[in-house]
Order: structure tokens, then C-alpha cells, then sequence
């Protein structure tokens, strides 16, 4: 079975796609087979795939609503290895149609079975609300990975998306863990970061992934070429930070060997 992860955090604008996308890609490249599913009407992650909804029939609102099949709808990337269920327009109004159906928590998690064995690792990228499209994806998910803006009033709001995680686990799905936190978006010439950082430590520990996600221009034009960062600016310390975070991940989730001791930080020459 697929370790399966919601990337989830109420908050708009926080990296949760930029997270999904490229640690997807990151994933890929560690020859894993991954599957990026995009849960937002936006449909940011498609487009950051090489896939404008508009342009897609079929996605994944299809899948939910019984019209078509998860393995029908797939679409490949820039990256061998890595897949997309995608946004279509339906995406947009969903959450009114999906109220009516039965079993309507567990539509994401019925379909997923469908490609059970296809996948290693699949990222949901969850929209900015815990709605019952992020309820699915808790639903759905083996853990959830929570990214976090290095901005004042982080933490806010986060306890919204604890509760949450809590009433899932409760009633819908018992085994659902908190994978990890991560920091987004992070600029090193500020306090800021660091402070944010150092009290997102203090209150969830080792919650909280080693690797933080720098501020990157590289990260933040690649979606409009519809590749992930790896295809469009490989040597980017973007780039690097996906890789390191992927290595994290895959630990965590017992695919990967952790190293016997942990290493001094590399500081490695790259590119901006
Ligand atoms: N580390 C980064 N460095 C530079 N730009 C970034 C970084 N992470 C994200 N961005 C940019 O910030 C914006 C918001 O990021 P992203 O779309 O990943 O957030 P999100 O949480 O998915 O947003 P939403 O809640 O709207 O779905 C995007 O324009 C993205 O390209
Ligand atoms: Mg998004």
C-alpha cells in the first residue's frame, strides 16, 4: 500500500502546491513511483504539472462524483515516474454536490485503492479550507504534512487544522498520523525565520522536519512553465531543499535508511 499524504493547511499561500509539486518530483527522482493529486479548484497544481484544468475533461471531481475512473483520468509530467490526477473545471462546486452522496468522506479513499499497487508515495494537495474536500484527503491519508510560511502569526490558525486532524482520526480514520511540519518559504537574512522556526520547535519538536524551504525565486517561476523546479532550475537551492526534504520523508516513512549519525549541514555550491 502507498504511503498516502495530505498537504494541508487551511491558511492560503503557505507553499502547500509548491510543496506537493515539487517534493513529488523530488520523490521521483529517488526512483519512487509517486502520484500528485490535486484536491484545489484552483487547480495550481495541475498547472505547475504542465496540465491547465481548463483543458482537462476528466479530473479527479470526476473520479469523486462515480463518472469516471482514477486510472483513466492520470496524466504524466515533466518527470519519469511522477503522475497527476488532475483539476478539471468540475472541481470548482464540488463540495456542494459531494454533501448528498453516501459514504461522502470516503470517496477519495475508494478511488485511491483503485491504483493501490501502481504507487510508492502520493501527495494530496488540499485547498486553503477544511472543507470536505480536506476532509477526504484526511480521510484518505496514511499522514499529514503540514508546511508552515516563516511569516509573523504562523502558528496561527493551526490549531484549527489540529482539531481537525483529531476529529478525523476520531471517526474516520483512527490511524491517521501527523507525518511532519515544515518550514516554507524561509529567508535566511531575517530573524524572522528563525524565530518562527525556533518556536515552531518548541511546541511540536521533532514535528518539525531539519529541512526548511528557502525563499526562491526559481520556485516561484517554475509553475508557469508547468515543471517542477528539478526540470526547470535543477541546480536552484530550491531545488536542493526538495531533494533534502524528500530525503526526510522517506525516512519518516520507513522507505529510506536513516544515516548512521547525523551529518554536519553540507553546505554545497548552488546556483540561485
Ligand atoms: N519557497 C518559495 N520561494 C519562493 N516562492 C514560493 C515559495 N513557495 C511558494 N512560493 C510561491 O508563493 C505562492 C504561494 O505558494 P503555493 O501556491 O505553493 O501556496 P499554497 O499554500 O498552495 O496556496 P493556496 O492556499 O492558494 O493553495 C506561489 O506563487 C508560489 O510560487
Ligand atoms: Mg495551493
Amino acid at each position: 500500500m502507498p504511503r498516502v499524504y495530505a498537504i494541508s493547511n487551511q491558511k492560503g499561500g503557505v507553499g502547500k502546491t509548491t510543496t506537493a509539486v515539487n517534493l513529488g518530483s523530488a520523490l521521483a527522482m529517488q526512483d519512487q513511483r509517486v502520484l500528485v493529486v490535486d484536491l484545489d479548484p484552483q487547480g495550481n497544481a495541475s498547472s505547475g504539472l504542465g496540465h491547465h484544468k481548463a483543458l482537462v475533461e476528466q479530473g479527479i471531481a470526476e473520479v469523486l462524483l462515480g463518472q469516471a475512473a482514477l486510472p483513466d483520468i492520470l496524466r504524466s509530467t515533466a518527470v519519469d515516474g511522477l503522475h497527476l490526477a488532475p483539476a478539471s473545471p468540475a472541481l470548482v462546486g464540488l463540495e456542494v454536490e459531494l454533501v448528498g452522496l453516501p459514504q461522502r468522506e470516503h470517496l477519495l479513499k475508494q478511488a485511491l485503492a483503485t491504483v493501490a499497487a501502481d504507487y510508492d508515495l502520493v501527495l494530496l494537495d488540499c485547498p486553503p479550507a477544511l472543507n470536505l474536500l480536506t476532509v477526504n484527503a484526511l480521510t484518505a491519508a496514511t499522514g499529514v504534512l503540514i508546511p508552515l510560511q516563516a511569516e509573523y502569526f504562523a502558528m496561527e490558525g493551526l490549531s484549527e487544522l489540529l482539531r481537525t486532524i483529531a476529529a478525523v482520526r476520531k471517526v474516520l480514520n483512527p490511524t491517521l498520523e501527523r507525518t511532519g511540519i515544515v518550514l516554507t518559504m524561509v529567508d535566511p537574512r531575517t530573524n524572522l525565520a528563525s524565530d518562527v522556526a525556533t518556536q515552531a520547535r518548541q511546541v511540536f519538536g521533532g514535528e518539525v522536519f531539519e529541512t526548511s524551504i528557502p525563499r526562491n525565486v526559481r520556485l516561484g517561476e517554475a509553475p508557469s512553465f508547468g515543471q517542477p523546479v528539478h526540470v526547470y532550475a535543477g541546480g536552484s537551492r530550491g531545488a536542493q531543499a526538495y531533494h533534502e526534504l524528500a530525503d526526510e520523508v522517506l525516512i519518516r516513512a520507513g522507505l529510506k535508511q536513516a544515516p548512521a549519525a547525523a551529518p554536519a549541514r553540507k553546505a554545497r555550491q548552488v546556483a540561485s
